[in-house]
């Protein structure tokens, strides 16, 4: 249930203060992904909350995206597609650039990832201002796809993301 999974996710994460820079609580989920049990149920989670006739393909966001990205998609019988940094993808892309908590970047996705219409279900580790991911939803949508649901393992509910996505749905396992 919501309250069991949000306290799995959170007795894995990690607090680091002043990473990458002073000022910034960095949340370590790598104990989470190292967790056989913690892990196999976030990802059972994020598969439960969505369908799995919900969606065709899952796209994951670099670089932990993928990690949870290639759980599900294996979990479902589906596929994964990449949504990288810039200059990464060897062939046509289409790209957005975001603002991150801490600097700038730019995302890429294969212009041709998608069949049109395919069903996308979009998974990333953290959900902070919501850069990230509204970069990624709309990539996602411009390269064909459509946004079938968009999760995350942990919301920073305080940074604004999810009004930021509004009316976007976001699904979170444990938000703080
Ligand atoms: C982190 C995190 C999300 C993003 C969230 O990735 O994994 O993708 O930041 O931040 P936002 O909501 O403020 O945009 P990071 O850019 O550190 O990349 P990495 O996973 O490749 O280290």
């Amino acid at each position: 249930s919501g309250p069991d999974v949000a306290a799995g996710v959170s007795e894995h994460v990690l607090d680091v203060p002043d990473f990458p820079q002073s000022g910034v609580m960095f949340k370590d989920l790598t104990p989470l992904f190292a967790d056989p049990t913690g892990f196999r149920r976030a990802i059972d989670a994020i598969i439960a909350y969505h369908g799995v006739e919900s969606f065709d393909v899952v796209a994951g966001v670099e670089a932990r995206g993928f990690v949870i990205a290639a759980a599900v998609a294996y979990a479902t019988g589906t596929g994964v597609v990449p949504v990288r940094k810039a200059g990464k993808l060897p062939r046509n892309t289409v790209a957005a650039s975001y603002a991150l908590e801490y600097g700038e970047a730019t995302l890429e996705v294969h212009a041709d990832a998608f069949h049109a219409g395919e069903r996308v279900l979009v998974v990333d580790d953290v959900l902070a201002t919501g850069g990230t991911a509204e970069a990624s939803l709309d990539l996602v949508e411009r390269a064909g796809g459509r946004v079938a649901g968009f999760s995350v393992l942990l919301e920073l509910g305080f940074l604004g993301g999810r009004q930021r996505l509004a009316p976007r749905p976001v699904h979170a396992l444990l938000t703080v």
